[in-house]
């Protein structure tokens, strides 16, 4: 069963039947909301918006963990976690979407294992490819049948928020290598991996990142939201698609 995690833009949906909404406690406490599990034509699959239902958890302070393995206790097999990003390279511009490759990780003091040692014995999880092959190469061959225009590379830089980076950090993280820029990509991709989870992000490039393009000068967080909602109607539409697409 798929499990769609919900960002910036994407904290509920018209025109879905919700089920059923199922809250429980985690070994990690709670998680951003209830857990929906919504229908879609035939296909049911479990939703929960990242930053809580009011958009009111910054990025640093979700609970990752509980959101994660809440997941997985539902019977989530694949998870298509929507981020939106700032656009840093060419290949990344505002209005398109990124379904990335590859991640570099500048978060910090987020509580992001659940091989502590204590609850779980020590496992050091290989993350050579932070991305399901599969799960990614099933939505990037789904977006070419329904000719929707998506990026198929790209390097996620995750980092900590919530202030948005000055035009330096930019630079760094291009020659890092990193083409986009978000705040919540990490620890939820190697999460998913500890947890055994097929997972796939979506990017949709909501701006410029700081110092590119029309952010040459500042951005701000009004532009970002306002840009995510524009976005997620066509996006929303192509995931329900693959939903139901998905299993045939
Ligand atoms: N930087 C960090 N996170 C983001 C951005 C950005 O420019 N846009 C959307 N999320």
């Amino acid at each position: 069963m798929i499990g769609l995690i919900g960002g910036t833009g994407l904290l509920n949906f018209q025109g879905i039947e919700i089920i059923q909404r199922e809250n429980f406690n985690t070994p990690y406490g709670k998680a951003s909301d209830s857990f929906c599990l919504a229908k879609v034509e035939n296909q049911t699959f479990i939703f929960i918006p990242r930053h809580g239902a009011n958009h009111s958890i910054p990025p640093h302070l979700i609970n990752y963990r509980a959101n994660m393995w809440g997941l997985k206790k539902l019977g989530v097999t694949d998870v298509l976690a929507i981020a939106t990003v700032g656009g840093i390279s060419k290949n990344s511009q505002p209005n398109t979407i990124v379904i990335p490759d590859q991640i570099l990780d500048y978060t910090y003091g987020r509580e992001h294992t659940i091989f502590d040692g204590q609850s779980h014995p020590v496992e050091h999880i290989d993350f050579t490819l932070p991305y399901d092959l599969t799960l990614r190469d099933k939505v990037i061959t789904y977006a070419k049948k329904v000719d929707f225009k998506c990026y198929s590379q790209g390097t996620y830089a995750a980092v900590q928020g919530p202030r948005l980076e000055t035009a330096a950090e930019i630079n760094r993280y291009e020659k890092d290598g990193a083409t986009i820029v978000g705040m919540t990509g990490m620890p939820e991709a190697s999460l998913a991996k500890e947890l055994g989870l097929a997972y796939t992000a979506i990017c949709p490039v909501v701006n410029f990142a700081a110092g590119r393009g029309d952010s040459q000068q500042g951005l701000s967080h009004e532009i970002i939201t306002k840009n995510s909602e524009k976005l997620m109607t066509q996006l929303l539409s192509f995931v329900l698609g693959f939903i139901k697409d998905y299993g045939d």
